[in-house]
């Protein structure tokens, strides 16, 4: 164990978390999506920390979080209209740009790559660091590569701690899955990766059309089919399926996560049960923690009760494709 692993109480002890971020160390701190393990992404040291303390490639390219708009042409260059106008739209909040990259850069951060991706994050904790420091922060997720993002600073702190110094505690994130990211090089802004900020809501800002990337795109290398995992086994099933599964075996060691009360019935005949809400941003704020859940109560096996496949669930159905694959 490299650290002690701090937690540092929200607001309290923030400006601490500043200081180290000021000094090249990496801290997880709370976004509105998921926790997320910042560093300043102009020090290809700092950034390198990222990389080592999540144990993930270093081509994959980490999001740049900024304060504000105006902060834009430090990182991209080129950068069109809609950039700005869904900025307007959606900043501070959960949607994130991909555009050419500033020429002054530095490519850790990117993954070798000639573009960047940038956001303004919404939780108070996170914009209290990029003022306070006054840098733009690379985070990725604070988990190591491929398992779930963490929604609380316990999840964090499951599978990083003593590998990072400080994490700042401030319960359970929002939207609790991460953000839309939306390429802005293509001729039709494509989304990469399905976020709290829909299809639809882009349209309407930019009045045209824009088109979901294929899964395991190259545009976007660190969005792998096999993501968000839990070490338990998954299996994505229908209400019917389930019921049968656990009414028929005996012994069995399975957790079930469910949103419909229906499966209320079984929750004495499983080792783990979490009945999530009905809607679907209700559904996506409990669902990483449900995962962390059912894997830490020890199940074989987590039955996923399958969700409803409209617009609404689309980006909760690629994190469980994701999850099961
Ligand atoms: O909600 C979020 O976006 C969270 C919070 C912490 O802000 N962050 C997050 O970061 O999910 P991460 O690193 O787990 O996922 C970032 C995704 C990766 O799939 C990465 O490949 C893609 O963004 N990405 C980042 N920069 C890129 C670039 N220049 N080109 C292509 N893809 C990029
Ligand atoms: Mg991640």
């Amino acid at each position: 164990m490299k650290y002690q692993t701090k937690l540092l109480s929200w607001p309290e002890e923030v400006d601490e978390g500043a200081r180290l971020l000021m000094s090249g160390e990496c801290v997880a701190v709370p976004t509105e999506t998921v926790f997320g393990l910042a560093a300043d992404a102009s020090d290809p040291m700092a950034v390198k920390r990222i990389f080592e303390a999540k144990q993930r490639p270093s081509d994959h390219p980490l999001i740049v979080h900024i304060l504000d708009k105006t902060q834009i042409p430090l990182w991209a260059t080129d950068v069109p209209d809609s950039a700005y106008a869904l900025a307007d739209a959606f900043w501070p909040g959960p949607l994130s740009l991909l555009l050419p990259k500033h020429p002054d850069v530095n490519t850790a951060v990117t993954g070798g790559r000639s573009t960047v991706v940038l956001r303004s994050p919404a939780h108070p904790a996170f914009r209290r660091l990029l003022e306070k420091s006054g840098l733009g922060l690379a985070a990725p997720s604070a988990n190591r590569y491929k398992s779930v993002s963490p929604t609380r600073p316990e999840h964090v702190l499951h599978t990083l701690a003593g590998r990072i110094p400080a994490v700042v505690n401030d319960g359970a994130v929002d939207c609790g899955i991460e953000s839309t990211i939306l390429d802005l090089t293509q001729v039709t802004p494509t989304i990469l990766r399905p976020g709290p900020v829909s299809a639809q809501e882009i349209e309407r800002v930019l009045g045209r059309e824009v088109h979901y990337a294929q899964q395991d795109n190259a545009a976007a290398p660190g969005n792998k089919q096999q993501h968000y995992q839990p070490s338990a086994k998954a299996e994505m099933l229908g209400v019917e399926h389930i019921l049968t599964l656990v009414k028929q075996s005996e012994k069995n060691r399975y957790g079930v996560l469910a949103y419909s009360a229906g499966l209320r019935q079984i929750e004495n005949q499983v080792v783990g049960f979490v009945l999530l809400e009905a809607d679907s941003a209700g559904y996506a704020a409990g669902l990483y923690d449900a995962l962390h859940r059912l894997d830490q109560q020890g199940v074989e096996q987590i039955l996923i009760e399958r969700p409803p496949s409209t617009a609404a669930w689309r980006a909760i159905n690629d994190r469980l494709a994701r999850a099961v694959a």
